[in-house]
């Protein structure tokens, strides 16, 4: 199963952070905010990850998080020319993917707690999977009916008038049909290939399943100033609680055995000192 991360867009409503960086490399409480959905794929025993950025960002995530070896993944990139929406990163994806499934995660969007995607990646074979979560406002999101066996009734991006409260997260598993399926899409409105019409092509086929998320799992997306906020301050809380970092990849990729303990020394002894690098020592070398 192959993975790939979306950290594009102008992040205008960020401004003037967005000037500084990247939405995604904004930092969540101790963390660039890219770590976490990357964290999810890591998790998920997911280790061939495509990053897609814009021209002008993507040089940045190159030097942050580097071809992915200190992690025991293999990290590779691709550019979206002009923000053409989430699923033209699909098509811009084609190279990499192969015609494999893959699973799609926002740069943006945060996940705690045992989501199952290892799980659901583990017994995948055709069509699509997204979940819902229920949320107060999900009017922002794109929006899902199921009844209760999962079936999927409707699927609506940014709805008026919400005809239910359970908001599709930025997560998705795509059979290789889904790159065909975006080259077909019309541009929305705003000019965009909607994911939620690429939701709509394996609805219309019968090929989409939904799985709800528990309301102990925690889903956040970060692209406001007060949800990026909201999102530092339940990590902070999280992690001074438990006394254990959400997303620290050394952690994930050590306990994933994608690396070695010597492997994973040498990554620590490479890091300046700070809480991060005590964090990683005591955390994973013990
Ligand atoms: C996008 C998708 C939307 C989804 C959301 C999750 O919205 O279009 O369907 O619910 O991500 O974060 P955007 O964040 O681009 O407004």
């Amino acid at each position: 199963m192959r993975g790939m991360m979306l950290a594009g867009g102008a992040g205008t409503r960020l401004f003037p952070l967005s000037r500084v960086s990247s939405k995604q490399l904004q930092p969540v409480y101790d963390k660039p905010m890219i770590y976490y959905p990357l964290a999810t794929l890591m998790s998920a025993a997911i280790r061939e990850i495509h990053l897609i950025s814009t021209p002008h960002d993507l040089p940045v995530f190159q030097e942050v998080l580097g071809d992915g070896h200190q992690w025991g993944i293999d990290l590779s990139y691709g550019v979206q020319p002009e923000p053409g929406g989430i699923a033209q990163a699909v098509v811009i994806g084609e190279d990499f993917i192969q015609g494999d499934s893959f699973v799609l995660v926002l740069g943006d969007n945060i996940f705690h707690g045992p989501i199952g995607l290892e799980e659901e990646v583990a017994k995948f074979q055709s069509g699509a999977v997204i979940w819902g979560y229920p949320v107060d406002d999900p009017q922002r999101y794109g929006v899902i009916e199921i009844d209760e066996s999962g079936s999927v009734l409707s699927i609506q991006e940014k709805p008026d008038i919400p005809l239910s409260d359970l908001a599709v997260p930025g997560l998705y598993l795509y059979d290789g049909s889904a790159v065909l399926r975006a080259k077909n899409l019309e541009p929305s409105a705003r000019g965009e290939l909607e994911i939620t019409d690429l939701n709509l092509s394996f609805l219309n086929d019968g090929q989409l399943r939904a799985v709800e998320l528990e309301r102990d799992i925690t889903w956040l997306d970060s692209g406001t100033h007060e949800s990026l906020l909201d999102s530092s301050n339940f990590i902070a809380t999280i992690e001074k609680r438990q006394g254990h970092k959400v997303a620290c990849l050394e952690e994930v990729a050590f306990k994933m055995g994608f690396v070695s303990a010597d492997d994973v020394a040498r990554t620590i002894g490479a890091m300046p000192h700070s809480p991060y690098r005590s964090y990683c020592e005591r955390a994973i070398l013990g």
